[in-house]
């Protein structure tokens, strides 16, 4: 059965704009906005920016989805410097990026932490988008498959099959994160792929047609039609490329 999946493109701004700048950034987007495919697109500020955002979102009836970059898994408490899932769904938030690989790697971000994360998203309605992907050794030893669905096997470990099909996941190969080196198409096709059988052997065959799996790395404008041509992939989460309008609106409409 052939199941349509909405195209899912998410622009992650990490460390980048102060919400002054966000709220000009994201008029400017509105200004010259179109959605040639219909695909849903999420804005993912940092959180100082996540309000203002979200006010030009409501207050201009935008057609954006709000993410934010990361997440404790407590409620509240003595975490300091940590923002809550709490927080965020009183902001109105709809998605949450967890387990990225710069949170993974300067963080100290482990398959287990992202699991607690991913887990408490669902009682604040947060949509996760999962990161997962290879290092460039990894890749080059021959193990990138292995290596992939054991991270996914562990993220999602005892997240049941209702709550598992609110997740994106987004395979983002480290050594293509902000390096302007992509991955083959064919590369990243066939990975998701992979990830997409994991899925149904870990749930159903109908829940591993249902999730949707973005590309990440290095996704900009001259890349990202023949990504979307490959029928595993049904998005991209960007990184340097959507904190550019130009850049990014050609993305949406590839
Ligand atoms: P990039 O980042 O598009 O700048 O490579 C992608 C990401 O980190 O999500």
């Amino acid at each position: 059965m052939q199941i349509n999946r909405i195209p899912f493109i998410a622009g992650n701004w990490k460390m980048n704009m102060t919400h002054l700048e966000a709220i000009k950034f994201v008029q400017d987007l509105s200004f010259e906005f179109e959605n040639k495919n219909n695909c849903e697109v999420c804005l993912c500020p940092p959180f100082t920016a996540l309000r203002s955002v979200k006010n030009i979102i409501d207050t201009d009836k935008l057609d954006f989805k709000l993410g934010a970059q990361n997440m404790h898994w407590e409620k509240s408490g003595a975490f300091t410097g940590e923002i809550s899932p709490e927080m965020l769904s009183a902001l109105e938030v709809d998605y949450v990026i967890i387990g990225h690989s710069e949170r993974r790697q300067y963080f100290a971000e482990t398959n287990q932490t992202v699991n607690k994360k991913l887990k408490v998203c669902f009682d604040y309605n947060l949509k996760p988008i999962l990161c997962v992907g290879e290092s460039l050794n990894i890749r080059q030893e021959g193990n990138a498959i292995k290596f992939v669905l054991k991270q996914v096997e562990e993220c999602l470990e005892t997240i049941e099959e209702n709550k598992v099909i609110e997740i994106t996941i987004a395979y983002e190969p480290i050594w293509a994160i902000g390096t302007g080196k992509t991955a083959t198409s064919q590369d990243a096709n066939e990975m998701c792929g992979e990830i997409r059988n994991k899925i149904a052997s870990l749930y159903n065959y109908q829940i591993s047609q249902t999730i949707r799996i973005q590309y990440g790395g290095s996704v900009k404008p001259s890349n990202i039609s023949e990504l979307m041509s490959m029928p595993e992939i049904d998005g991209a989460l960007v990184g340097g490329a959507s904190i550019n309008v130009k850049d990014f609106l050609a993305i949406i409409n590839y």
